[in-house]
């Protein structure tokens, strides 16, 4: 069993976003076990650049689908998305520069903010994708 494992429960219902939610977790899972094998600094950092990196693609993703189908909680939406953002920079400029290390803490509030995101600020997002595809398109979405 993984530190965080994809369930159908984490199913926001819209491919691209589960897509990237299953990457997202992959990355943490390896975040998680560098850290408890206590992985050299340069690997831990090139795990956490990922990481940011992959992060800013998929919550451009969300972003891209919230302006073009106007939805109504983009701004809150995107302030968490901001907030991430900013934490995990900041970790990651003081973790290279060696002012920090990789704590399990770290990794588990990864962990419980991706899952609390995906319940409470992704899943509404998916229902509302859901439902503006529903009436006149069955194709899958992209
Ligand atoms: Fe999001
Ligand atoms: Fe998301």
């Amino acid at each position: 069993m993984a530190f965080l494992d994809w369930s159908d429960s984490l199913s926001v219902h819209y491919r691209l976003i589960d897509t990237d939610h299953k990457k997202l977790i992959d990355l943490i899972n390896s975040l998680h076990d560098l850290g408890e094998a206590g992985a050299a600094h340069s690997s831990i950092e090139s795990t956490v650049k990922q990481l940011t990196d992959f992060l800013k693609t998929h919550f451009m993703h969300e972003e891209t689908l919230m302006r073009k189908t106007a939805y109504p909680q983009i701004i809150p939406h995107k302030i968490e998305h901001d907030r991430l953002m900013k934490q995990l920079e900041d970790f990651g400029t003081r973790f290279s520069s060696e002012q920090v290390g990789l704590s399990q803490d770290t990794v588990m509030f990864l962990r419980t903010w991706l899952c609390d995101h995906i319940l409470e600020v992704d899943m509404p997002l998916g229902q509302w994708l859901t439902k503006l595809e529903q009436p006149t398109d069955k194709a899958p979405n992209p």
